[in-house]
């Protein structure tokens, strides 16, 4: 693994956002997805509308000073939550388990939560790794239930599936413990 490290999200980011989070096997993964991944001007507005938000911390993940993803907190309902984008040249590197731990360093509340799609083995395997274990699983539910609170957090505007046959894994972290150092 190269030199991994998080810095402040820039206006010219948002090129390389953009086409990491409309990556179709990306998107497959993900637990959250935008309804249209390739309409840029709901990108945007997303975007802006996080940027803003004083509530958000947004980072973008650099693998020696290259662009190689995203990771963010944000709080939803009271829960800080914590989520992480590698972009497809950067994956299986080890870079999302670094900028994992990069930003549960940076962040001072715990619990930190985190909800992943229960088949995304990677996204759980850097979360296992930094100290985060299974509370929950559910079936992701429909649109119209989730769409307010997740337009307030960092993820994109809906779960990726709405179908019964999925399901969500929410983790957390060990209460009063600082992981990943
Ligand atoms: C999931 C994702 C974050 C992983 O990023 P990454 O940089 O490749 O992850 P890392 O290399 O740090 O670690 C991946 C781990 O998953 C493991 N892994 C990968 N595929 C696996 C599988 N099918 N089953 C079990 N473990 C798997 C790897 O072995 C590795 O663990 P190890 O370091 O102990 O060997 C990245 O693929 C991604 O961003 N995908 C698209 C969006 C997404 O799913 N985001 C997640 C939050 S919604």
């Amino acid at each position: 693994m190269t030199h991994v490290d998080l810095r402040p999200f820039d206006d010219d980011d948002a090129d390389a956002v953009f086409e990491m989070m409309r990556d179709p096997d990306a998107v497959a993964q993900a637990a959250f997805t935008a309804d249209d991944p390739s309409d840029r001007a709901a990108f945007d507005a997303w975007l802006e509308r996080h940027r803003a938000d004083d509530r958000v911390s947004m980072f973008v993940v650099t693998d020696d000073g290259g662009f190689a993803g995203t990771a963010a907190a944000f709080t939803v309902d009271g829960d800080r939550e914590v989520t992480f984008w590698i972009t497809r040249h950067a994956q299986s590197r080890g870079v999302a388990s670094a900028a994992l731990r990069l930003l549960v360093a940076r962040e001072a509340e715990r619990p930190l939560y985190a909800r992943v799609a229960a088949d995304n083995a990677a996204s759980i395997a850097v979360l296992t790794k930094n100290g985060f274990s299974e509370i929950r699983r559910q079936r992701a539910p429909t649109p119209p239930r989730v769409a307010p609170r997740s337009t307030n957090s960092c993820s994109p505007s809906r779960p990726r599936s709405t179908g019964s046959d999925r399901t969500s894994l929410q983790a957390t972290s060990p209460a009063g413990l600082r992981e990943g150092r």
